[in-house]
């Protein structure tokens, strides 16, 4: 027989189980969650420009974050620890403070990126990352090809072309219209120029001289031919 007392534990037991059960189990990914800037602003993940291993079908401008901590270079070279890579990713694309700042943020996103290290095949080598400054206006292009480019590089932020259906937020432009609308021909702008802006603006993202909070894709990640491709389908004489 058990004992009134051995019975009453076993109900403190179970009620504590009852109540872990409700709390939250686990810590939310640092790397899938948005408020880890305060900035209200934001709309990005970490994972919204970064993979984590290999089979991510999506064309991203970040570089696979399994394997970070053990690079030598980041940003192509432009900057020399992986901490001061993270800094410039919060502080710029998310609009954080700088980490330092951010004390419980910096721990968080570091200890994950440290149990990053060891999975399977993860990847230790300087990731190339080449700037395109100079662009040129796009060349041909195939509209189909650029259809799907447009859903791996451009949709999971912008949402549906034409529409926006899906985007990140209200800030995250409609393509191509909200561009046409910025650049209308009345200002002199030409459907050349116009394309020519897509190119320039998936290459710079939001840096020398663009405004904003969008990514630059290098070239290793898009190509020129790709990037054309995309362009004749964000064509806005083509709809
Ligand atoms: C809006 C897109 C975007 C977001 C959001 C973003 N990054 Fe990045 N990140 C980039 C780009 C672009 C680069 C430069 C290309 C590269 O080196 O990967 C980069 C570079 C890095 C690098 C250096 C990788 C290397 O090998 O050069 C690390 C590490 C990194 N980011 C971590 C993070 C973390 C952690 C977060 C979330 C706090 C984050 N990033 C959020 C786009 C982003
Ligand atoms: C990580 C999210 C993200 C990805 C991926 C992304 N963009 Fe953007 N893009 C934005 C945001 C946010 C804005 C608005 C703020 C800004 O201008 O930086 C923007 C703005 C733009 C603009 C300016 C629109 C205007 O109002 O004039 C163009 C053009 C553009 N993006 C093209 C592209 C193309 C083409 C691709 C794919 C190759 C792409 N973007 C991929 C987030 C993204």
């Amino acid at each position: 027989m058990r004992s009134a007392r051995a019975r009453m534990l076993s109900n403190v037991a179970l009620s504590s189980a009852l109540v872990a059960s409700c709390a939250p189990a686990v810590e939310r990914d640092p790397l899938e969650d948005p408020t880890i800037s305060r900035s209200r602003f934001n709309a990005f993940r970490c994972a919204t420009c970064h993979a984590v291993g290999e089979g991510d079908a999506r064309i991203l401008p970040g570089a696979r974050l399994d394997g970070a901590l053990a690079r030598s270079s980041f940003w192509g070279g432009a900057i020399g620890t992986a901490r001061g890579a993270v800094d410039e990713c919060f502080g710029h694309f998310m609009r954080g403070d700088a980490l330092d700042r951010e004390p419980e943020a910096d721990a968080r996103l570091l200890r994950r990126l440290s149990e990053l290290r060891s999975v399977r095949g993860a990847l230790t080598d300087v990731v190339p990352f080449t700037v395109v400054t100079q662009t040129a206006p796009p060349v041909g292009g195939d509209r189909e090809r650029g259809r799907a480019l447009y859903g791996r590089a451009c949709g999971y932020c912008h949402g549906a072309a034409h529409t926006g259906e899906g985007r990140l937020g209200v800030t995250t432009s409609i393509l191509p219209e909200d561009t046409e609308r910025s650049h209308p021909s009345a200002s002199g702008y030409t459907l050349e120029t116009l394309r020519h802006t897509f190119v320039h603006k998936a290459r710079l993202g939001s840096f020398n001289g663009f405004a904003g909070t969008m990514p630059p894709f290098s070239r290793e990640v898009l190509s020129d031919d790709e990037l054309a491709d995309i362009v004749a389908y964000l064509d806005p004489t083509l709809r």
